[in-house]
């Protein structure tokens, strides 16, 4: 039992306090009704701080903790039918026959409690340890789809509106693609990252992360409703996100039937669900019914078994990317899972391949929860062969033998012979082509492939003497004169791509997209950025230490200033055309604002960044041009004054963002 509270106690940690859970959540639950069962049974041996008797995690030292006005409580868990008819036997005993459910899809994210006071969001507080948690208000503001003011007049003044924040599939795919471009180590799942993001310090980063929520509770003082699915309703007028699939049930059976739709469709929703909940419909009944010290005797959680499948480990395979990453790959016997045939499955780094302590041949469970790469969550230890060979990390590159490195604080181990490792090259080259950076029309990563087996390509330069070799290229298979013709015109207009492609081209690891364009205009030349200091690049914008210092390391290596040197000879672009006009969007395009005051959860220049991103621009003073003041605390009497003589509209800052819906 104590050992079993140690461990709890330990993944309750990782998964509330740091975001990272190492087990599934179903093994999770095991274990705590295996305690459960034990106190049950040796109730004088339990332990009064028992993980059975909390409701969640710790509280993050770092946000001001907030007393919740009403508790946040957990859901009883189900994993089978029986269990739910037993929980509508114990409802049908408490309050007869006559009532509803409510069925709800049990989105896989983080609980998130809204306060809302005169119409206007005035709090956002994580759920904490169920009473007091994290207030992420600043954050949670960044949400588009959470309404900072409610047109509707006829709500209550105060009002506590629950839900879950996460983040849609595809959108964190696409983040994880961006990283494994960068050579940056994945993000595990959607509910994690969103997690992480909901309790990051920097509200201008959280407000780049795409995160949604869905709301479906609320508390307030009178009895507004008589029934959950009536507030819900009202919510959704209100201009509240509740999400669509939620169902109205008359009995189990029915309840029951939409359980067995969404075991399936759920794969095709756009972000993750790992359950169903159902709630009594009536407020009323639900009083009667009421709580437990955990959880509400009027609703419970049916969660989906993630699918699991057990399969032999062939053996683990190393790819080494662009970057240098030495990333380990499991090859499965293929297996079916979750409808699709699994041949692979991620291992992330080396600590992974410690902690699940692999031997050749084991045999595996492997899940596939709402993700779409499966991964492997224990090993089957009943089967191991005696004298299985335990799978240790390589110390050397397996592509060209060099050892590897890991840097301080980083979990990958790194290749670092970038001059000559072959996947390190051609990824390189691929990428300088790719659509992203230079975009060359006519030439593909297998064609890179090749001409470098052939040797025709050693470095990203040589790809601007491929014309003196037209001859030797009509001899390769599949090429003929129409394609080499269009790949050689568009390695030619590739020299007119603008300086920040070329840097996102060069590869640079941490310079993204996002990062190539700062450095760029912050630099505006390639031999300023060249021969700039760690303090005058960490001095551009949203250039921190991390970046600084890769970007002296590559400028560091006289290969790269000789590469450099080369491209520029053949013409291509190394400064900064124009000042930086990226917009988010155009919705303030032709309007003009003044800021002034101070603000709650801005300061003026992140203002003006919003302003200026979305199109609109920043006049210097009050005239009757003006379209919008936008009016912090504190602001001067004598431009009030003015703005009002000039019938110049006041705004506030959540007026602004309600602009840019
Ligand atoms: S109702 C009294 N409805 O699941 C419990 N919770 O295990 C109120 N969750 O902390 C929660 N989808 O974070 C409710 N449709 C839904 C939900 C939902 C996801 C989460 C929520 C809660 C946890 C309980």
């Amino acid at each position: 039992m104590d050992a079993l509270v140690k461990e709890l106690n330990q993944h309750s940690y990782n998964y509330y306090v740091l975001a990272m859970p190492t087990i599934a959540d179903f093994t999770f639950d095991q274990k705590l009704e295996e305690l459960n069962q034990l106190e049950q049974t040796y109730p004088e041996l339990a332990d009064p701080n028992s993980p059975t008797q909390k409701v969640g995690g710790e509280i993050t030292k770092t946000f001001t903790t907030v007393k919740h006005k009403w508790p946040m409580l957990s859901l009883g868990n189900t994993y089978n039918e029986q269990d739910l008819r037993d929980f509508d036997e114990r409802v049908k005993k408490s309050i007869g026959e006559d009532f509803e459910y409510v069925c709800e899809l049990k989105f896989d994210g983080l609980s998130i409690s809204l306060t809302y006071e005169d119409q206007k969001l005035v709090r956002a507080v994580t759920r904490g340890d169920g009473t007091k948690g994290d207030d992420v208000t600043t954050n949670v503001k960044t949400i588009h789809t959470i309404p900072h003011r409610l047109k509707e007049s006829d709500v209550p003044p105060l009002f506590e509106i629950r839900g879950e924040i996460f983040m849609h599939r595809a959108a964190f795919e696409k983040l994880n693609k961006d990283r494994e471009e960068l050579g940056e180590i994945q993000y595990a799942n959607p509910r994690n990252f969103a997690a992480g993001t909901v309790k990051m310090q920097d509200s201008r980063e959280v407000a780049r992360r795409p995160l949604d929520c869905f709301l479906y509770s609320l508390n307030t003082d009178k009895n507004y409703f008589k029934t959950h699915w009536e507030s819900l309703q009202t919510l959704k007028k209100w201009g509240f996100n509740v999400c669509e699939h939620t169902k109205l049930s008359n009995n189990i059976e029915d309840v029951l039937l939409f359980i067995h739709h969404w075991e399936n469709e759920r794969f095709k929703l756009s972000y993750d669900i790992d359950g169903i909940v159902i709630k009594v419909n009536s407020y009323a009944q639900q009083q009667e019914l009421g709580f437990t010290a955990k959880s509400p005797r009027w609703a419970i959680s049916y969660k989906y078994k993630a699918q699991e499948v057990e399969t032999i480990l062939e053996k683990v395979s190393y790819q080494v990317g662009r970057t240098g990453a030495v990333t380990p790959v499991a090859n499965l016997k293929p297996v079916l899972l979750a409808g699709t045939t699994v041949k692979r499955a991620t291992l992330h780094n080396a600590n992974e391949i410690e902690r699940l302590n692999l031997h050749e041949g084991d045999s595996v469970f492997v899940e596939k929860g709402g993700e779409i790469i499966p991964k492997i969550i224990n090993v089957n230890l009943s089967k191991r062969e005696p004298g299985a060979v335990k799978i240790i990390y390589p110390l050397v590159c397996p592509e060209c033998g060099t050892a590897l490195v890991r840097k301080d604080g980083e979990v990958a181990y790194y290749c670092p012979n970038d001059e000559a490792c072959p996947p390190q090259i051609v990824g390189k080259i691929q990428h300088f082509i790719s659509r992203k950076a230079m975009n060359i029309d006519g030439l593909g990563d297998e064609t890179i492939e090749t001409f470098y087996q052939r040797g025709l390509v050693r470095h990203i330069s040589d790809l601007y003497t491929l014309h003196e070799k037209a001859d030797e290229l009509k001899t390769l298979d599949r090429f003929g004169e129409r394609s080499i013709e269009n790949m050689l015109r568009g390695i030619e207009l590739s020299k007119q791509m603008p300086f920040e492609k070329v840097l996102f081209g060069l590869g640079i690891r941490y310079v993204g997209e996002t990062v190539a364009r700062k450095l760029a205009f912050g630099a505006k030349t390639i031999d300023k950025l060249a021969t700039a200091t760690l303090e005058e690049l960490t001095g551009l914008d949203e250039i921190g230490q991390r970046i600084a210092e890769s970007v002296i390391e590559y400028f560091s290596k006289e290969e790269h200033l000789h590469q450099i040197s080369l491209l520029k000879s053949y013409g291509l672009q190394f400064e900064a055309q124009e000042s930086e006009i990226t917009l988010q969007s155009d919705k303030l395009t032709g309007k003009t604002f003044v800021i002034s005051g101070v603000f709650e959860n801005y300061s003026r220049e992140e203002l003006k960044d919003i302003i200026e991103s979305n199109g609109g621009k920043i006049l210097s003073g009050i005239s009757a041009k003006l379209n919008y003041l936008v009016a912090g605390d504190n602001m001067g009497p004598s431009k009030l004054e003015k703005a009002k003589k000039l019938n110049v509209p006041l705004i506030s800052q959540d007026d602004l963002l309600e602009l840019l819906k």
